[in-house]
């Protein structure tokens, strides 16, 4: 692969190899109730020898898996290598040095630490255009915040929960910050004159729809930048997702928002009782689909919501009980519930396999998505870099795309540099 690949001919590459290999990732593991590759009888093979503990090791390396699947799937080392990502450079100004020890503490008081060091990375890869920050779907402001402070320049933050604009306005005019919190649906029409093209954009992990909304709005109002890093791809409003650019509008790839899920499917935050207590909702979620073609006399697939924690201290019989209410269900007297546990626990072993194959192709569709955001802004007259701004082990959702109007002045020249 080229050293540096152009966004159109990464994206390009991505588009032919997710569409060439779509058997392999567009599918319901939690459908299945048996390996779906009869036909790629070596991969088939190879993936009834691994029990969960190897599938497990191999989720952890990519470069590993793709390295093991590449014996069967032909692609999956090209298809590894278009994912990988530079690092955003980083923008150390000359009015500030960025060291933790020059900000105030008090600009990081109620903010989680993962969340505080997930916003110092976003902020220092920011290069800064325009004269306005414009925070969107800003929660309580923290990311408005500290670059009010660290820029000197005025942030206009939008949230729609009045709570958090409340709690958010006290924390900035504590530190005598130009900061202003506005209540605002950014979904509503309303939001458009908040819009012009002195201000920069910021997103940090606005969702589906909001930041789609944002990209639309943006490069309509001319803004001088905007930085955003998605996530939640899946919350939108329609069944299938609708591409932005060109390159995407002309793709064969058709994605359901079932599919956009796979771009998210990562458990690199989680810790050990989280991952026990997911293994057992999906053994349970996997006996209870049992239970439920049988109680329906109908071998298929019923799509059932996550049960909430409360729900899995109990035992699999109280959990069967209720998701069939949920699913207005009716369970006879007789039924073994054991029996149905533990042929959960077998598939648990199923849908691991498959979804180590799945997995592959999680970054380069969450890549897929990116570009094509990207894509939009480079087709509205915007420079634009696809990068991460952070280890994948402080957020996974840690890809940031940043565009500067092409007609914008080019942004100070960091200190150093
Ligand atoms: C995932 S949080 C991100 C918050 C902040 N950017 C951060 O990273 O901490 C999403 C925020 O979007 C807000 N939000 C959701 N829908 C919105 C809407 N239609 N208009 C404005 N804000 C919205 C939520 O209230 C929430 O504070």
């Amino acid at each position: 692969m080229p050293a540096v690949l152009s966004l159109r001919d990464r994206f390009i590459a991505l588009d032919r190899l997710l569409t060439q290999l779509r058997p392999f990732w567009q599918l319901r593991p939690f459908a299945l109730k048996e390996l779906p590759w009869h036909q790629h009888q070596s991969l088939h093979h190879w993936l009834q020898t691994l029990d969960l503990s190897a599938c497990e090791a191999l989720e952890r390396d990519d470069q590993l898996r793709a390295e093991n699947l590449a014996s069967f799937i032909d692609a999956a080392l090209p298809l590894h290598a278009h994912s990988q990502l530079p690092e955003a450079p980083t923008q150390e100004m000359a009015a500030y040095s960025a060291s933790t020890d020059t900000l105030p503490a008090r600009l990081s008081y109620h903010v989680p630490g993962r969340k505080w060091e997930q916003i110092r990375a976003f902020d220092q890869a920011l290069r800064p255009a325009g004269e306005q920050w414009l925070e969107w779907c800003a929660g309580k402001g923290h990311l408005g915040r500290l670059l009010a402070f660290r820029h000197q320049r005025p942030v206009l933050s939008l949230e729609w929960q009045h709570t958090l604009c409340n709690q958010g306005q006290h924390l900035a005019d504590a530190l005598k910050l130009d900061c202003r919190m506005q209540p605002q649906d950014v979904m509503a029409p309303a939001t458009t004159a908040r819009l012009h093209p002195r201000q920069h954009a910021v997103a940090l992990h606005a969702c589906g729809k909001l930041h789609l909304r944002l990209l639309r709005l943006a490069s309509e109002q001319r803004l001088a930048g905007v930085t955003l890093s998605p996530c939640c791809y899946h919350l939108i409003d329609e069944e299938h997702y609708h591409p932005l650019s060109d390159s995407a509008r002309i793709s064969r790839l058709q994605l359901s928002r079932q599919d956009l899920k796979l771009a998210l499917q990562d458990t690199v935050t989680a810790g050990a009782r989280e991952r026990r207590l997911r293994q057992r909702e999906l053994a349970w979620r996997l006996g209870f689909d049992l239970l439920q073609r049988q109680l329906r006399g109908e071998d298929s697939y019923l799509p059932c919501p996550s049960a909430p924690k409360s729900q899995l201290s109990g035992g699999f019989e109280d959990y069967c009980r209720w998701m069939a209410a949920r699913k207005q269900l009716r369970l006879p007297d007789a039924i073994d519930y054991a029996e149905f546990e533990q042929q959960g626990r077998q598939r648990v072993l199923t849908v691991t396999r498959i979804e180590l194959v799945r997995n592959l192709f999680r970054r380069p569709l969450e890549l897929w998505l990116a570009l094509d955001r990207a894509l939009y802004l480079q087709e509205r007259g915007y420079q634009v870099t696809l990068s991460e701004f952070c280890d994948y082990q402080l957020t996974p959702r840690n890809l940031l795309i940043q565009a500067i109007r092409r007609d914008e002045p080019a942004p100070p020249r960091a200190a150093g540099q």
